[in-house]
């Protein structure tokens, strides 16, 4: 087979110069673009104003940015301090970042959800979805060349790639060229209405400064909900200090700092009760939402929604759900809550326990003969979240359904990956139709998954789940002399959670396999 292999650098069609000059003024762009001079264009050839070869036609986030840098040390020897790279990356990302809407439907890599089940077409899934994630090529724009030169570097810089498992059985260079390079040009251009809008009607950075109050969510944990401190520390940059509290009473106080990308992409390091916390927050018209993780441990995390002080926004209630003919209290959190709460039809508000314009506290009853399933809330004008009344769980539900632990340790310097459940409830409705309860708290155990695992005692060797949490750590890594053939502590497992309601119990199933290690970590999965 005929093969024309270019990693070239030549010139591209469109240059950026048009879209470097909508801030011209920041100094730090004119820093970046030394940097970019110094560094960069040894290799990437000059095209006019601003414009670098291969570098200015592309867009992508922060993280895609870090990426493409860190291959050029790493693979090209590019000599840059972190500090010039930290301002690079910046830089790129303002001015050849994604629009928000962008990286709708796929943030869950940025936000290093790594049990996500991706849904791509099956010609992507299985031509780019098998060495990485599908969100990191979705999260990319280029013209069909660079795609193409893309492609060029993938076999250029793996060559046994065609000969691996998994791509040798199709032709994969000569399908990517010629189906892949269309299609991704086609669903991912360089040009968009959306980033030209962006660019320019991009809030300003000062948006961010204030109060914000919170509602997040941690497997294993719980609900929590407090105020975010955010002041302003340079440009694009803030110091932050979070206060709040976990449902169970238990303090969540921390303090750290943060950088705005693209006038919308939120990446705070944040520390809270000695943990280094990651936050991915995507910043839109007063409300931040997203995930904040152990930044040492990712699967240990929350989901994560805040509201500016002085916006009006209903963000949560905490819990979500009430049993017909009983009385709870919950919680509503948002922003400039005021006026009277109501939870439709069969939930009377018994009393107003308190009543801030951040937090509502209530005490509720649930009619007997309240009609199972979801209620619209709403707090004076402002509605957005549901309450869910239910008679009987219908079904519980293991979520994520299907995921991944990791084995590390054991001398090694790779830590583990712990697997961390939550039982949904799912009720079903007066019309049939099955509706979501909530979270409850559950009984957990593994078992073998299947009758391999039983044979190979996956159970007692692959780790631990505890009963009252559901999180599973696994086992040490390394060779384990008690198994056959003295393998690793890999297993296939069954997650079970088991919920009582009233004294019945109710149980549901995921599938946990818990692997060997993850070496290679990248930014974007
Ligand atoms: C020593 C040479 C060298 C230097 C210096 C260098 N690059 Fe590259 N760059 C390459 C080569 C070779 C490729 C094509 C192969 C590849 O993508 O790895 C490339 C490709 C790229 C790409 C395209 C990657 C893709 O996914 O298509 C980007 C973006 C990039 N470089 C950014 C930079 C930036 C930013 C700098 C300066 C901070 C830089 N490079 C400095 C050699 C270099
Ligand atoms: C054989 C495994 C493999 C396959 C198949 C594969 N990739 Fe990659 N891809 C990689 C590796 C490895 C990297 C580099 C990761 C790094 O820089 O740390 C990468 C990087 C990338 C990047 C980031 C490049 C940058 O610097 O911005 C994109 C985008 C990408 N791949 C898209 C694709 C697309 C599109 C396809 C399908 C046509 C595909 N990949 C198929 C292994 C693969």
């Amino acid at each position: 087979m005929k093969r024309t292999l270019r990693l070239s650098m030549t010139s591209g069609l469109l240059a950026v110069a048009a879209c470097l000059a909508l801030h011209p003024e920041q100094s730090q762009a004119r820093d970046a673009q030394t940097i970019l001079k110094e560094t960069c264009q040894g290799c990437h050839t000059p095209e006019g104003e601003n414009a670098l070869s291969r570098i200015s036609h592309q867009r992508k986030t922060p993280e895609g940015w870090l990426m493409s840098i860190a291959r050029m040390q790493t693979m090209h020897n590019l000599q840059i301090s972190d500090e010039d790279r930290r301002t690079v990356v910046k830089y790129l990302a303002d001015t050849q970042g994604l629009a928000p809407s962008e990286t709708d439907g796929v943030r869950y890599a940025l936000e290093r959800r790594l049990n996500t089940v991706e849904q791509f077409d099956d010609q992507t899934k299985q031509m780019c979805g098998r060495c990485h994630s599908g969100a990191r090529v979705a999260l990319q724009r280029r013209p069909a060349q660079e795609w193409e030169r893309l492609v060029n570097f993938h076999l250029g810089q793996w060559p046994s790639l065609e000969y691996q498992a998994l791509a040798r059985d199709r032709d994969w260079f000569d399908i990517a060229r010629k189906d892949m390079v269309p299609l991704l040009a086609k669903r991912y251009p360089l040009d968009t209405q959306a980033w030209k809008d962006w660019q320019k009607n991009m809030p300003k950075a000062e948006a961010m400064v204030g109060q914000w109050s919170f509602s997040g969510h941690m497997p294993g944990k719980g609900e929590l909900g407090g105020i975010m401190t955010v002041s302003a520390n340079g440009t694009d940059q803030f110091k932050v200090a979070v206060d709040g509290q976990y449902a169970d009473g238990s303090p969540f106080k921390g303090e750290g700092s943060a950088i705005l990308y693209s006038g919308y992409e939120w990446r705070g390091n944040v520390t809270v009760d000695g943990v280094n916390m990651r936050q991915v927050f995507a910043a839109k018209g007063g409300e931040l939402k997203g995930r904040m993780f152990d930044k040492a441990h990712d699967e240990r995390g929350l989901d994560f929604v805040a509201a500016k002080q002085g916006t009006k926004q209903l963000l949560a209630v905490q819990p979500g759900y009430l049993k017909a003919g009983s009385e709870g209290e919950v919680t509503l959190i948002g922003s400039g809550l005021e006026g009277k709460p109501s939870f439709g039809k069969g939930v009377e508000v018994v009393e107003v326990l308190e009543q801030t314009p951040e937090r509502l506290r209530v005490k509720l009853k649930a009619a007997a003969d309240a009609a199972p399933g979801v209620r619209a809330v709403s707090v004076g004008a402002l509605k957005g979240v549901n309450l869910a009344v239910y008679r009987d769980i219908a079904e519980v539900k293991v979520v994520p359904a299907f995921s991944v632990a990791r084995i590390g340790e054991g001398g090694g310097s790779t830590p583990k990956v712990q697997g961390r459940f939550d039982a949904e409830a799912w009720g079903k409705g007066t019309d049939g139709k099955p509706y979501r309860i909530g979270v409850f708290p559950a009984q957990w155990k593994v078992e073998a998954f299947d009758e391999r695992a039983k044979e190979d005692e996956d159970v007692k060797y692959a780790g631990t789940m505890q009963a009252d949490s559901g999180v599973f750590t696994p086992g040490d890594a390394g060779p384990n002399p008690q198994r056959k053939m003295s393998t690793n502590n890999a297993g296939n497992l069954k997650v079970i959670a088991a919920v009582d309601d009233a004294g019945k119990s109710h149980t549901g199933e995921g599938q946990m396999i818990v692997t060997v290690q993850r070496w290679n970590n990248p930014p974007i999965p």
